[in-house]
């Protein structure tokens, strides 16, 4: 490296948030509301405009929009609320098996733990999807695990690229006869889960859609956006996300034919909010403070704070990603020249929402990729490595040898800094960084 070349200090993924942002968080502070409430309901009916039209400009205060875009998404403190609560309307219970991949993160399988199901991890495809490299799992291995006792599929658009969902729900279809819906309890959820395991009559397909709001992908030969391909999805906005509520997350699910969203929607409040079949903003009516508590649930809104954040971010969300775009044409050149594989985020069935920037080199084991993470922070650039397989992790038995293309897939994999605060002479220092440290050790 250029010994002239003034070393930059590279953070891997501080949040964006400008004036805009701020501005909104503090008029919502200022407004009286700051729990769940108007902001919230807004950003909600937002975020399904975008999901369904990839637009972010369309005014969802109207009459029409709020007709159109209300009960279809329920903005959360977290992905893995969302995750939790999609299972959790879905019925998922103890003795029920839920498919997950070995390569992500703890979320993906620790929603379906919490709702005492066994979890069933499956191996990746070697190396990942042929064409993007994206760690998706084997689907072959993925059919061969369904039993009479799977309910659900947790499939993860790993770094924004969104899964092959078309073959996922064919192996679903194909083992449709093993499926049994469970019968109502008698109670309103319990009532639910059954009509919906009832519709859908198949394993269920939950989305993972944590890294890639925004991303879409031909699906049934129309392109979709995430959010509208799974039965049910879950998004985080947490603050390395490239949308960020701080922490937060959504759960948005198909319409189901015969049950009305709004019913689901409900439920979806009722499980976030303690059960309580008033919210605060209910109560807050005259004469209206009595309620009750239809279940002993959970409590995990979204506040109005949060909201806020996500309002302003929204206006600038499409341009922030194209400037994710265009930064990713610069690392994919110095990959290109330094022979190293990384995931591909555009194809020509598939726009990813550019997240992660994973790469892979070749021929090394997990101690040179570490001293490569090494060698990046002490000239500033801070990596990471996306992910450790679950199977590796004590919580999940610290045995990884069922699942050897996860392992290996990890071996080699670092992670770049990829966030909008990059400027383009920050990128040119990151690649000529990963040039100087490449060039220095033995692969
Ligand atoms: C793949 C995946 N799923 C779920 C989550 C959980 O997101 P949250 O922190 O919003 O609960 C994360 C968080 O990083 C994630 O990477």
């Amino acid at each position: 490296m250029d010994k002239n070349i003034t070393r930059r200090n590279i953070s891997f993924s501080p949040p964006d948030i400008t004036e805009l942002e701020i501005e909104e968080v503090c008029a919502a502070l200022r407004s009286g509301w700051i729990t769940t409430g108007p902001r919230t309901k807004l950003l909600e009916r937002r975020l399904a405009a975008y999901i369904e039209a990839g637009r972010t400009d369309i005014d969802c205060e109207n009459t029409e929009a709020m007709n159109r875009y209300s009960n279809r998404v329920v903005c959360l403190n977290s992905a893995t609320a969302a995750e939790e609560l999609n299972l959790r309307i879905l019925g998922i219970k103890p003795g029920d098996e839920v498919i997950v991949p070995a390569y992500t993160y703890t979320a993906s399988a620790s929603a379906a733990v919490h709702c005492g199901a066994t979890i069933k991890f499956i191996d990746i495809q070697k190396d990942g999807d042929p064409i993007t490299h994206m760690p998706e799992m084997d689907y072959e291995a993925l059919e061969a695990a369904i039993t009479p006792k799977t309910k659900a599929i947790i499939a993860v658009d790993l770094g924004g690229i969104v899964c092959n969902y078309d073959r996922i729900y064919e192996i679903v279809e194909r083992k449709k006869s093993l499926f049994t819906p469970i019968e109502s309890d008698g109670t309103p959820l319990g009532d639910l889960s059954s009509r919906i395991q009832k519709t859908i009559g198949r394993v269920a397909v939950i989305a993972d859609c944590a890294h890639s709001l925004g991303a879409s992908r031909v699906f049934r030969g129309e392109r979709k956006y995430c959010g509208a391909i799974a039965d049910f999805t879950s998004f985080s906005f947490h603050a390395v996300k490239n949308f960020t509520t701080a922490e937060g997350g959504a759960s948005t699910w198909l319409p189901l034919d015969g049950i009305d969203n709004a019913e689901i929607y409900k439920v979806f409040q009722l499980l976030s909010l303690h059960g309580q079949n008033k919210d605060a903003l209910a109560k807050s009516k005259i004469g209206a403070w009595e309620y009750d508590i239809i279940g002993p649930w959970y409590k995990c809104n979204m506040t109005d704070i949060m909201a806020a954040i996500g309002l302003r971010q929204l206006d600038r969300y499409l341009g922030l990603l194209e400037r994710r775009a265009e930064m990713m044409k610069k690392y994919d050149e110095v990959c290109a020249e330094l022979g190293i594989s990384h995931m591909i985020h555009h194809t020509e069935n598939m726009d990813s929402s550019n997240h992660l920037y994973l790469i892979r080199i070749p021929g090394i084991d997990v101690e040179t990729r570490n001293l490569i993470i090494e060698k990046m922070a002490e000239r500033g650039v801070a990596t990471n490595v996306h992910y450790k397989p679950l199977p590796m992790m004590t919580a999940y038995g610290k045995d990884c040898s069922t699942y050897p293309n996860a392992y290996d897939y990890y071996r080699n994999l670092i992670t770049l800094p990829f966030h909008t605060l990059l400027s383009d002479e920050d990128v040119d220092y990151v690649c000529d960084t990963m040039k100087a440290v490449m060039s220095e050790v033995k692969r």
